[in-house]
């Protein structure tokens, strides 16, 4: 069993890959800014990854500011790497969302060039790196409902998604894990395609009701359709319906 330090281990997907990393029986190191180590600065971050076999990268930072994400994706990404190279870790796990590094999805947010940098930033490392791409998350139909408020309308974005159950992206990532270097992409669907004004729909009338939702077209491709996977991503046949009402 391998020690793994989970960054963003705190998180949403982060505290998940990390209590199934130690129900598999792992040593798991959870590591964001209320543990002591902050990816922006480097604080922490030498002494928390010396001595781990694999370092998994959950970490997030919110934001639609371009500079914002790039700086925070790529910077902690740099840093990352220098300190596995630095401690001879064995094997890097991102986590990422699919086709970001298309061209036209990296430039359709700056949330997305932040991502799409990290991406960058880690290939360009030498040590071994398994990206873990997935489909938005069901959970993102609620993010969905508070992004874009006007009193109780809620406008969101007709995009057309492919979204999967959190569940579903925390095991392959515990799995690229399990599997250690040597695999350099995985990529994780759900098994229908839904519009994401439409989740949101669902989700206020299932929890938030008083809430409507007005779809918003959106003018660019990237957003519109680029987040759907290739033919090639693993699906994880859980509908978002029975996550909505089980
Ligand atoms: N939501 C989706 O549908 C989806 C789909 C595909 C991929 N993803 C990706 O999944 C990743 C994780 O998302 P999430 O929603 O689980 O994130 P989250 O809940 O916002 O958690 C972020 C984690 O990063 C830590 N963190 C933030 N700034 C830090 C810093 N400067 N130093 C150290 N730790 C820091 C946070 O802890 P502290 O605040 O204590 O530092 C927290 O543990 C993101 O990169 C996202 O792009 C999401």
């Amino acid at each position: 069993m391998s020690r793994v330090v989970v960054l963003g281990g705190t998180g949403a997907m982060g505290a998940l890959v990390a209590g199934r990393l130690e129900a598999a029986g792992h040593e798991v190191v959870r590591a964001a800014r209320s543990t002591g180590v902050d990816v922006s600065t480097g604080a922490g971050l030498d002494a928390v990854v010396a001595g781990a076999d694999v370092v998994v990268d959950c970490l997030n930072r919110t934001t639609l500011s371009k500079a914002v994400a790039v700086g925070f994706f790529e910077g902690a990404a740099r840093r990352v790497v220098a300190a596995a190279e630095k401690a001879g870790v064995g094997h890097l796990v991102v986590l990422s969302i699919v086709n970001v590094t298309d061209p036209a999805v990296r430039r359709s947010t700056g949330y997305y060039a932040g991502k799409a940098a990290q991406e960058d930033a880690y290939r360009a490392g030498s040590v071994p790196l398994t990206v873990v791409r997935t489909t938005a998350w069901f959970t993102l139909a609620e993010t969905f409902l508070g992004q874009i408020r006007v009193g109780r309308v809620a406008l969101v974005p007709r995009m057309r998604l492919r979204p999967v159950h959190p569940d579903a992206a925390a095991a392959l990532l515990v799995d690229a894990v399990g599997r250690g270097p040597g695999t350099p992409l995985l990529e994780l669907a759900g098994p229908e395609e839904l519009d994401a004004s439409s989740m949101a729909r669902a989700v206020a009338g299932a929890r938030h009701q008083g809430v409507r939702v007005v779809g918003i077209p959106v003018p660019l491709r990237g957003l519109r359709s680029g987040l759907l996977p290739g033919p090639g991503a693993t699906v994880d046949d859980r509908t978002f319906g029975a996550w909505l009402s089980p």
